[in-house]
């Protein structure tokens, strides 16, 4: 018998609805899904919580909770990335046990961990505090194809997770390229290695080759196959349920569930699909086989030809996919997941726009020295050279990368306490919605979040030509066409056609605004561009990429050398410095915190 987990409520919606399910749209259907029989049904952790409080105004916390009671006999699964917990950086252990403590309680039973580097250690301590709270640890590994990412990586990898203490085992095939061979190979070469553990397959339908993958998993033994509700399946999400269901009927592996039942919740997913229709995006049904090839996954892929596009430089997609290769090979084959993906991705960029390591973002300086975990192999020392200097060596740490971050609960405890007289926390929870994402997690609480839409003024109207255009934004060829079908009087379309979309790398959103004028620009923050600065003046310090303002660190009239950081922008989500290529003083700076600049654009005046 094979069981199903059945992913509808979190990884099918992340995967084709950008995340954006709201909550009651989720518990008119909990009765039906609970009669199913699911091995688990995920239903939080990944982008959710992100999303959640960023874009729906709706608290995470109250969503685990409802759905737990609705479910009571389902057991409730969360996507958890070990120290990074739903967020892109790394904590400390008090708040990730504080975190799998506070998400027990309010319903979560099975807690799905991985470290996107499969580095054990970073796996430790959501493993441990799982199990004390009462939970169950379904430790993943990354799937990734590489020379180091072998049977008996994964096979020797399991091993160790298996005497950690797990209680199901994962492949966590993100990108969806895991070919029918390896599936049967990993999970055969883990049965013959005595593992006793249940292990579950996660894929998606990117590659077009999942339906065989899942056959051959099955011959192997698999005990467990990730699905999704037809109405939010195949593309970039999970395969079919109602399909695998159907499949194995009246085989061996069996899943025993009801059909007839399936295709009753499927009716309600299909109203779903449709009434959040704003939100698909065409590109996300198709599958992309090319991702065996370069082994880059669709969302980073779309986000990468995006950014090229903003950059001005979409003649060089080719470049950046063997770029990318290039990179990740010398980067010791990191899996493409969050937040590695990124990591890689944008030193790519970075190396085909500016020249090879001419430009190194902190982020991967921070990988470099082991600040998210131990690369899979060796990171090329001519590599760390360019990276971190001559004495690179010095830079590089041993330890577990939150052996080095204090204990935060208590600290960031206080300081919401203080905030409002401590109005703001209503209960223990929030103060880990504030830890988790200070700035985002504040503005939820102050009540100042807006929801982007709510379930009773769905369907948005949309006006499928110019969607089309839109969320076609990320090719450059449907740009075109769009540019040249639509007038340009017609572009910005009236109010109800949302003039915001998101692209999405790994599942988490990207703004992306369309303005009136046809142009697009992506808004970090929220902020529109400044207005009203001159284009070009003598001493001008221009942004070289697109991004958005994280800090301005001169004033005016202060002096600056050469290689002095002037301020610190954030463009494909990394925080990169702007350094000053000359001596002066600051006479004019036209930008401020928060606001969104496109490459090319005035930040300040130095002479
Ligand atoms: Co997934």
């Amino acid at each position: 018998m094979v069981q199903l987990h059945e992913q509808i409520l979190r990884d099918a919606h992340q995967s084709m609805l950008a995340t954006r399910m709201r909550t009651e749209d989720m518990l008119p259907i909990t009765d039906k899904l609970d009669q199913v029989g699911f091995f688990s049904l995920e239903v939080w952790g990944g982008a959710t919580f992100d999303v959640s409080i960023r874009y729906l105004n709706q608290d995470p916390w109250d969503r685990l909770n409802q759905l737990k009671k609705a479910l009571p006999n389902t057991p409730l699964q969360m996507l958890e990335r070990a120290m990074n917990i739903v967020a892109y950086w790394n904590f400390p252990d008090d708040v990730v046990k504080k975190f799998i403590y506070f998400a027990k309680k309010n319903g979560c039973d099975y807690f799905r961990i991985f470290d996107a580097l499969n580095d054990l250690r970073n796996m430790e301590t959501p493993m441990k505090a799982t199990k004390e709270n009462g939970g169950h640890v379904q430790a993943c590994l990354s799937y990734t194809i590489s020379p180091i990412h072998t049977v008996d990586y994964f096979v020797r990898k399991f091993e160790k997770l298996e005497k950690m203490g797990a209680d199901t085992l994962c492949i966590k095939d993100m990108a969806g390229m895991i070919s029918p061979k390896r599936a049967y190979d990993i999970i055969n070469g883990c049965k013959d290695a005595g593992i006793k553990l249940p292990i579950d397959l996660h894929s998606h339908c990117t590659s077009g080759m999942t339906g065989m993958s899942y056959q051959r998993a099955a011959e192997a033994g698999i005990d467990i196959l990730d699905t999704a509700m037809s109405p939010i399946s195949g593309g970039t999400a999970a395969p079919p349920t109602e399909s695998v269901v159907a499949a194995l009927k009246g085989t061996e592996w069996d899943t025993g569930y009801d059909l007839e039942l399936l295709i009753e919740i499927r009716k309600y997913f299909l109203e779903i699909w449709e009434k959040y229709r704003h939100l698909h995006r065409f590109n996300a049904l198709k599958v992309d086989p090319s991702v065996t090839l370069h082994q880059v996954p669709g969302g980073m892929l779309s986000n990468l030809i995006f950014q090229l596009e903003e950059q001005d430089a979409h003649d060089k997609y080719r470049d950046i996919l063997d770029e990318t290769a290039r990179v990740r090979e010398e980067l010791g084959y990191p899996p493409l997941v969050t937040p590695s993906s990124q990591v890689v991705g944008v030193q790519a960029v970075m190396n085909v726009l500016h020249g090879r390591y001419k430009v190194v973002t902190k982020e991967t300086k921070d990988y470099c020295r082991g600040m998210y975990g131990k690369p899979p192999a060796e990171i090329k020392p001519e590599i760390m050279k360019k990276v971190l200097g001559l004495k690179w060596k010095d830079e590089v740490i041993d330890c577990r990368p939150s052996d080095l971050i204090k204990p935060m609960w208590d600290a960031r405890k206080k300081e919401i306490m203080e905030i409002d007289g401590g109005s703001l926390v209503k209960k223990e929870e929030d103060i880990m919605t504030y830890i988790l994402f200070p700035q985002v997690g504040l503005k939820f609480l102050k009540g100042e979040a807006k929801a982007e839409f709510t379930s009773n003024i769905l369907p948005l109207k949309v006006d499928h030509q110019l969607m089309r255009g839109m969320v076609k934004q990320s090719f450059p060829e449907y740009k075109q066409l769009w540019i040249e079908t639509v007038p340009p009087d017609q572009r910005a379309g009236p109010a109800q056609i949302p003039t915001e979309f998101e692209v999405e790398v790994d599942g988490e959103p990207f703004e992306v605004k369309v303005t009136p004028s046809g142009g697009f620009l992506v808004a970090g923050a929220g902020g529109a561009p400044t207005a009203g600065k001159p284009k070009d003046v003598e001493g001008g310090v221009k942004s070289n990429m697109q991004g958005t303002i994280l800090g301005v660190k001169v004033k005016k009239a202060d002096k600056v050398k050469k290689g002095d950081v002037l301020a610190t922008i954030e463009a494909m989500k990394m925080e990169q410095e702007i350094k000053s290529e000359s001596e002066g003083e600051v006479k004019e700076i036209y930008v401020k915190e928060g606001d969104s600049v496109s490459s090319g654009d005035l930040l300040m005046q130095i002479l």
